[in-house]
């Protein structure tokens, strides 16, 4: 028997190689010594299980079905999901066994996915290699230590060394198989509109699984999981954190089996897979991402946070500050001309944004969303003159110009389609289904791809333009490529995420000033895949304050909030018809990337002073906003309590957020629980102002009023421990000098400094 122990900070992730070569999964949690004598983590098994299948005489009695194992097959005994399956000579007959390892310092990076770049920081890698001598088929599986951010990540290369083709029908990144000892899975799902919404269930006899079929990584299932021990909260126990860097369909399976093992598997989805290898071919799987943390989920999500700064945001993109922006789309649809552009830019100036972005609308015929995706040329008539010449007069106002584009779609009313039919996914001659009135092109062809780089470098050296949305507005149907072989058909899925993969890492490389948001009818590719080229995506394309905040708290499980698009827009909201403070609306937003996206020319003197206002709080705080360690501090009774703080904790913003105002209401206290307890604090609430026409009726005055200004000082133990407390909200309408007024989707910031 022998070990192989792989180390970050303050974690261990233990195996062990099986006299029969099988490796057996030991340990993965807090951080142990080394020991190679550690016999006593083996499991052992001495007798044979009745009912069960013997794996090599020769060896003993091991049944495979009972043992925690590293990385498993079909075919031999283990009847769990499998993490391989490979279709060859002996049909579904695998047997992988262990034939050498090797630890080595650095890590190589893939060159047509995504990967996690260690970045000049310490990164251990383990290689084992396996081999299946029926399909004479080798599998490497890859470890990396990202020793700072306790973080492992693993993928799978698989090579075809023998004469006959092999089909790849399942390649997992990553399998973790744990003692059953009470978990929950904690997943995030969702629809437009509603991404990343929390679930939380018992894990239980079976199997489970999160996936994504729809082409991308998809809002109904992140590919962001959490494995939690019974007792686990956000400040305290034992779990564990799951990703894959990734942009398509994908699959987390938990199952737990008859003798109490749990198995997770993380990669792509098996569905609709099929991979040919033929002789010296091979397939590199995306790379999956594991953490462990004893500090309950928020202990957690810092992990991941600082592992996504550091290692998956391109480094030109690390800790600069981002841009406020302006965006037309919600403020005017497709319904604008140069004359409403510059206005809104005009205005957007005064209140101090930075960065006006052109939406949807400004390209071929395009008036609504029934044509010309595809034909990335200027409409000039629309834009009153060439790019240029807006750009030109919106640069001269002091703004940057960003645009945004949906490349991967084609509209069947435009001039691309007329010529090429055979670009889109779907065989030509066949009805195909649309979605949102468009087809997607097919990026399994290198001519497809060539041809976006090409006229999107076009569009992007034609003027000074320094950001880039990026959107992708449907889910796949008619998945067929017309220039791959039939029986290359299970590989299309695939195969478009490389292609798309292919085209952004071209233009991001070929434009690294160029900031580019990815976007997908908001959350439906937001993932560690788009976030390696893209560091920042936008959310959702629901802007309501209330449903916002839902949104943001469940991506901060999982992402650091510089990677969320976040907007402040009209009311009532468009998405769901609410009404929401400014002050709100503000207070949500900029608990994520901050934008602006209504009609400036609409408002009321009131608030654009309050949006003033706002933006010049932001600018203040912008880099701890922005990069600041994001804390979860309490969600309870429809209050919800976030802190970020910089790195040396010298200072910090809590978000204090109300969703309906109780009558009569409670006394209020705020714990921060990660300050220093050692430093002595100032806080203070931010200058908010309310409109009295928000209470209704009780107020004659409609003017705005000022909210009571909260001032605190105390020691960080203190504030951690017993928590500070807040005035008190209004009782019946009284304003009084010190009353809180929150209300209805109400909020508060508070600034926290050391004094
Ligand atoms: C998607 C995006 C929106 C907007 C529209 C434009 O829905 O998510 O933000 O850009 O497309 O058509």
């Amino acid at each position: 028997m022998s070990f192989i122990y792989l180390h970050t900070k303050n974690t261990t992730y233990v195996l062990c190689l099986m006299p029969a070569g099988k490796i057996e999964h030991i340990y993965y949690g807090r951080r142990i010594k080394e020991d190679d004598k550690a016999l006593h983590l083996i499991e052992s098994q001495k007798l044979e299980y009745p009912h069960s299948v013997v794996y090599n005489k020769s060896y003993g009695r091991e049944t495979l079905d009972t043992l925690s194992l590293e990385y498993s097959e079909a075919g031999k005994g283990d009847f769990r999901e499998p993490a391989i399956m490979v279709y060859g000579k002996l049909g579904y007959v695998n047997d992988f066994v262990y034939q050498s390892h090797r630890v080595y310092e650095g890590k190589a990076l893939f060159c047509n996915l995504p990967s996690a770049n260690p970045y000049n920081e310490k990164c251990t890698t383990l290689e084992i290699t396996l081999w299946d001598a029926s399909n004479q088929t080798e599998v490497i599986l890859y470890y990396h230590s990202f020793y700072e951010t306790d973080v492992i990540t693993r993928y799978v290369k698989v090579t075809n060394k023998g004469e006959r083709s092999i089909t790849l029908k399942r390649v997992m990144s990553l399998q973790l198989d744990l003692e059953d000892t009470g978990y929950s899975l904690v997943s995030f799902q969702g629809e437009w509109a509603r991404e990343m919404q929390m679930r939380i269930q018992p894990v239980i006899s079976g199997v489970y699984t999160i996936d994504s079929k729809v082409g991308v990584s998809s809002s109904k299932h992140n590919s962001f999981v959490i494995l939690k021990e019974n007792g686990c909260t956000e400040t305290h126990g034992d779990c564990y954190g799951f990703n894959l860097i990734y942009s398509g369909n994908h699959a987390e399976m938990v199952e737990v089996n008859s003798y109490d093992k749990i198995r997770v598997l993380v990669g792509i989805n098996p569905h609709c897979f099929d991979y040919v290898l033929e002789k010296e071919e091979s397939f590199i799987s995306p790379e999956a991402v594991l953490t462990f943390s004893p500090d309950g989920m928020n202990g957690l999500s810092q992990k991941m946070h600082q592992f996504i700064k550091k290692h998956i945001i391109p480094k030109r993109f690390q800790g600069k500050e981002r841009p406020i922006l302006l965006n037309n789309w919600e403020a005017t649809y497709f319904n604008f001309n140069k004359e409403v552009l510059l206005k809104l830019a005009k205005e957007a100036k005064e209140v101090g944004i930075e960065l006006f972005v052109l939406d949807d609308g400004w390209f071929g015929n395009r008036e609504d969303d029934t044509s010309s995706l595809g034909d990335w040329y200027v409409n000039e008539k629309k834009l009153g003159g060439s790019l240029d010449d807006l750009v030109k007069a919106i640069n001269e106002m002091g703004l940057q110009f960003g645009i945004w584009v949906e490349p991967e779609m084609i509209s069947k009313k435009s001039a691309l389609y007329n010529k090429h039919p055979e670009w889109v996914l779907g065989k030509v001659g066949e009805r195909l289904c649309e979605g949102r009135n468009q087809y997607i092109l097919d990026l399994t062809r290198q001519d497809v791809c060539d041809y976006l780089v090409e006229v999107l470098t076009k569009l992007l050296s034609s003027t000074s333009i320094s950001y880039v949305k990026w959107d992708m507005n449907r889910n796949f149907s008619d998945t067929y490529s017309n220039l791959l072989a039939p029986e290359k058909q299970g590989e299309v899925w695939h195969r478009y995420i490389l292609g798309f993969y292919n085209v952004v890492k071209r233009l991001t490389e070929g434009f690294p000033h160029i900031l580019f948001e990815g976007c997908a009818a908001g959350g439906n590719r937001f993932d560690l895949g788009v976030l390696c080229y893209m560091p920042q995506i936008w959310a959702s394309d629901n802007t309501d304050a209330h449903e916002r905040m839902g949104i943001q708290r469940g991506l901060s499980y999982g992402y650091p909030q510089c990677t969320y698009g976040a907007h402040v827009s009209t009311c009532p909201n468009h998405q769901t018809g609410r009404y929401t403070s400014m002050e709100t609306r503000f207070n949500v937003a900029a608990f994520g990337v901050l934008g602006y996206e209504l009609n400036l020319l609409e408002l009321t003197e009131i608030e654009k002073k309050t949006i003033k206002n706002e933006i010049d709080y932001y600018k203040k705080h912008r880099k701890l906003l922005q990069f600041g360690q994001f804390y979860r501090l309490e969600q309870r009774k429809g209050k919800e309590l976030y802190m970020i703080a910089d790195e040396s904790l010298t200072e910090g913003i809590i978000a204090y957020y109300q969703a309906l105002q109780a009558p009569n209401p409670n006394k209020e206290k705020i714990k921060t629980y990660y300050l220093d307890n050692n430093k002595y604090y100032h806080i203070v609430s931010r200058e908010q102002w309310i409109q009295e026409k928000d209470f209704g009726e009780h107020s004659k005055n409609l003017e705005e009023r000022r909210v009571a200004i909260e001032r605190f000082e105390a020691w960080g133990d203190h504030l951690n421990y017993a928590g500070f407390n807040l005035s008190e909200q209004t009782i019946h309408y009284q304003p009084g000098d010190t009353t809180r007024i929150i209300g209805d989707f109400g909020s508060r910031l508070y600034y926290i400094s050391e004094i």
